[in-house]
């Protein structure tokens, strides 16, 4: 089956002091989505974004929006997510105690599901709600901060979630890569089976490199991956 790689920026990096720049640049590369990151200090312990980022983003540009929800019971704010614009939604399955019932409620207000598993939680979990899930989110740190260390065996994880896919028949759900994304990390990911990179202080938002620079080399890294499978 033909998979096309998406790349997202992880608007949590970006320069807030210029956000209309870089927005604007952002654009002009043609990012594929902006990955939202809204945490509530408590599922991690942190704060990031929120619906008037969203909101602001989208004045300021039409590309789609896709959201992370790094909240405990987020069945709490699915509705707004989607009423904000998320064309998909993530929880995690670790945040709510009736994760298909979410799943649910997320397609059912018109966005797209995707299920977020920390490095810890076994792609096992998700034996029963495959139906269920647009997109599988693997967190290849533990969520709540940038700028962390890739835990090198989930590269085994994402490989294992391709194998799950394409043996239950279910390679038109997304798997995407969460956390230390880098030009590095990106041959691997990919031929692993990742089908949505999101780039954030690693690649996309990379302090030596202009966005429109760190996104060109993105592709290219990504068309070799792609080439050498
Ligand atoms: C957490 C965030 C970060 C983000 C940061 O959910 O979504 O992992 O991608 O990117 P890096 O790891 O490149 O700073
Ligand atoms: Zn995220």
């Amino acid at each position: 089956m033909e998979r096309s790689v998406k790349l997202e920026a992880s608007l949590a990096c970006a320069n807030f002091r210029n956000l209309e720049s870089d927005i604007a640049q952002l654009t002009a590369a043609k990012i594929d989505f902006l990955h939202i990151d809204i945490m509530d200090g408590k599922f991690v312990p942190n704060f990031a974004l929120d619906f008037s980022i969203m909101q602001t983003a989208r004045e300021l540009c039409a590309i789609p929006q896709e959201c992370h929800l790094m909240v405990v019971e987020p069945e709490r704010y699915i509705d707004k997510t989607v009423a904000s614009g998320a064309e998909y939604v993530g929880i995690h399955y670790e945040a709510t105690y009736h994760v298909q019932r979410s799943l649910q409620q997320i397609r059912d207000a018109g966005a797209k599901a995707g299920i977020v598993l920390n490095p810890a939680t076994p792609l096992t979990n998700l034996e029963y709600i495959m139906d269920d899930i647009d997109m599988i989110t693997i967190m290849t740190v533990n969520p709540g901060f940038v700028g962390q260390k890739l835990i090198p065996a989930m590269l085994r994880k994402i490989k294992d979630t391709r194998t799950l896919l394409s043996a239950t028949g279910h390679d038109n759900i997304e798997i995407q890569v969460d956390g230390n994304v880098s030009f590095q990390q990106i041959p691997e990911m990919v031929a692993a089976g990742a089908t949505m990179l999101v780039g954030g202080t690693s690649s996309v938002f990379h302090k030596d490199y202009s966005i429109g620079e760190a996104i060109a080399a993105v592709r290219t890294i990504v068309k070799r991956a792609e080439a050498a499978q």
